[in-house]
């Protein structure tokens, strides 16, 4: 059995409910781009409500830190990488987690209690040292000397605010050196395994602590790292979980990890990363802006690193990496399966745009590259040749060269600004503002979902949308190209309805309820526990946010401007509303 397996089935037996992991991209928290820890899609739960499983939970958790990005390419960083975590919500407290954890570690897993070392909360002006952790330990037979209290490192925080409170932290001796009698977290031999945080306040805006309505435990191990660990290995991407992707990788360079160990771990990691974040229910894809930036960086990034391990960068490499990732995990997450062709497709295309350009966009970065890059300089690379700002960063520091990043930002709010003048410039003359346009279109996509299930297919179901004040965008499942006399009847439809005048109606009930009543909803575990459902006439159903107009007949006349291919066995529809 597999870590994974082997941790779940352990606090199961511990009462504990296995809880799905959530989606990579947090649903109600717009001050991240993704989950960073286990505990993220938890945080209401530890500020207090109530979790629809209990109060003892536990998961493997998706997590992608964009702050280490940077730092890909060493033995053991990454951006993707699985938490496993088991928490008590207002239950259990110290003893019980700090027990559990050495008995999984030492009897679940086999280590050897002279491999363990810990670090404890040493105390500071607000909270005391932790002894009862200390004194917990040394009951289990960990010696003195292997505990070290710590101030800075022993406090956990996930934001600015929210949910907080000492930890200690489980230590491993990785390596076949003699072990020190002494722990000193210092030694990189000494590798971090666990972290047990005894999540007791909440941090205010002015950071000061109030304490929580109940105490709660938060626990989380890097499967990664652990596993590593565990196996022998001071190299991450050398353990058991990385082979069939290492394999896979040398084959299609034709030449070993070892001979180029930087680029090949940038790619694993990345190419790894950009599978789960096209597999994510979000629909996150490669963009200029937030989630589908990184996504850019990443694949980008892995494209630089292919070149310079000689891959043929316009064969399918990257697909094929993809699908041995899919195989890998698609026991854990069903999305891999579900989303393959979503995957792989958003990979090919991001592929081929880049490779448009990026041969004539290196030629002209050696060009300029005999000094400094001006922001002027890496906005054009930027612009023409698609290179992100942090690949010419990188490009510059293997020639020891400096890139002018805040130059850069100036010049791209400004080209931002130009072209927000220019969208919002054609809107000028009389229109109403934009978000009551947004609405109508909003409006008509619930519409023309219910319509396209009417004329063509039962089975049709929302795979995207995307709203603008001059049109609509709608993704979703069908086997064809829709016929004249469909989208002829499609159109009809909709404007029939809107012509009814029919009422928009909304009720607030559990997802349960929602679904039982037949409300469609294009990612279920993408809402919370209670939702919105808007209902038109008795046409339309579905789980939404909102927000639409009351009555159908304040939306236009509508109007299907193209029908086209979006992704395999997905079409879209561009539709305008003419007012
Ligand atoms: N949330 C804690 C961490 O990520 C357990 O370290």
């Amino acid at each position: 059995m597999n870590l994974k397996d082997k941790y779940i089935e352990f606090f199961i037996g511990k009462g504990h409910k296995q809880i799905p992991s959530a989606p990579l991209v947090p649903e109600n928290d717009p001050s991240v781009l993704f989950n960073t820890a286990g505990m993220q899609p938890l945080i209401p739960y530890l500020m207090g409500q109530p979790h629809p499983y209990g109060t003892r939970v536990c998961d493997y958790q998706k997590c992608l830190r964009t702050t280490d990005l940077e730092e890909v390419g060493d033995n053991c960083h990454h951006t993707f990488f699985e938490q496993l975590g088991n928490w008590s919500l207002g239950d259990y407290f110290k003893k019980e987690t700090i027990t559990w954890s050495f008995e999984f570690l030492t009897k679940v897993l086999n280590i050897p209690l002279e491999r363990l070392a810990v670090t404890v909360f040493g105390g500071n002006n607000m909270i005391p040292k932790d002894e009862e952790a200390i004194e917990l330990w040394k009951s289990l037979g960990i010696k003195e000397e292997r505990i070290c209290p710590t101030q800075e490192d022993n406090f956990w925080q996930v934001g600015e605010t929210g949910p907080c409170g000492p930890d200690t932290e489980i230590f491993y001796f990785s390596g076949n050196d003699e072990i020190p009698k002494v722990f000193d977290p210092e030694d990189e031999r000494w590798v971090e395994i666990w972290n047990d945080v005894f999540m007791t306040y909440n941090m205010k805006e002015d950071k000061t602590l109030e304490e929580l309505p109940k105490k709660n435990i938060d626990t989380g191990m890097g499967v990664e790292r652990v596993v590593a660990a565990l196996e022998g290995y001071d190299d991450n991407y050398m353990s058991s979980l990385w082979i069939n992707s290492r394999t896979k990788l040398e084959e299609i360079v034709g030449n070993k990890y070892d001979t180029n160990k930087q680029s090949f771990r940038i790619i694993l990691d990345h190419i790894r990363a950009a599978v789960f974040i096209l597999a994510d229910n979000a629909g996150i894809k490669p963009s200029n802006t937030d989630q589908g930036y990184i996504l850019r960086r990443i694949i980008r990034r892995s494209i630089r690193h292919a070149k310079k391990l000689n891959i043929d960068i316009n064969s399918s490499w990257m697909e094929e990496l993809a699908l041995v990732f899919i195989d890998d995990f698609k026991n854990y997450y069903k999305e891999l399966e579900e989303n393959k062709e979503v995957v792989l497709e958003g990979l090919k295309s991001e592929r081929i745009k880049f490779n448009r350009t990026l041969e004539k966009g290196l030629k002209e970065f050696e060009k300029v590259s005999n000094k400094d890059i001006d922001g002027i300089t890496a906005f054009h690379l930027f612009d023409t040749y698609g290179f992100p700002l942090e690949l010419t960063i990188e490009l510059a520091k293997e020639k020891n060269l400096n890139v002018d990043i805040e130059g850069y930002t100036q010049k791209f709010k400004e080209h931002q600004e130009l072209s927000r003048n220019s969208s919002q410039g054609k809107f000028k003359g009389g229109l109403a503002g934009n978000s009551e346009i947004e609405t109508k279109y909003h409006t008509a996509t619930h519409l023309l979902n219910a319509a396209l299930k009417e004329v063509v297919d039962r089975n049709i179901h929302q795979r995207g949308s995307n709203i603008t004040v001059e049109r609509m965008r709608f993704d979703f499942n069908c086997d064809h190209k829709l016929t004249e006399e469909e989208k002829q009847k499609v159109e009809n439809l909709v404007n029939k309805w809107i012509n009814e005048g029919l009422e928009v109606k909304v009720d607030e009930m559990t997802k349960q309820e929602a679904l039982d009543s037949g409300a469609e909803c294009m990612f279920i575990e993408k809402y919370p526990d209670i939702v919105t459902v808007y209902s038109i006439g008795n046409i339309s159903k579905e789980l939404c946010g909102g927000p639409h107009v009351k009555n159908t007949k304040e939306i236009g006349k509508f109007k299907i401007i193209k029908e086209e291919a979006s992704s395999s066995g997905v079409r879209r529809i561009k539709a305008i509303i003419e007012f």
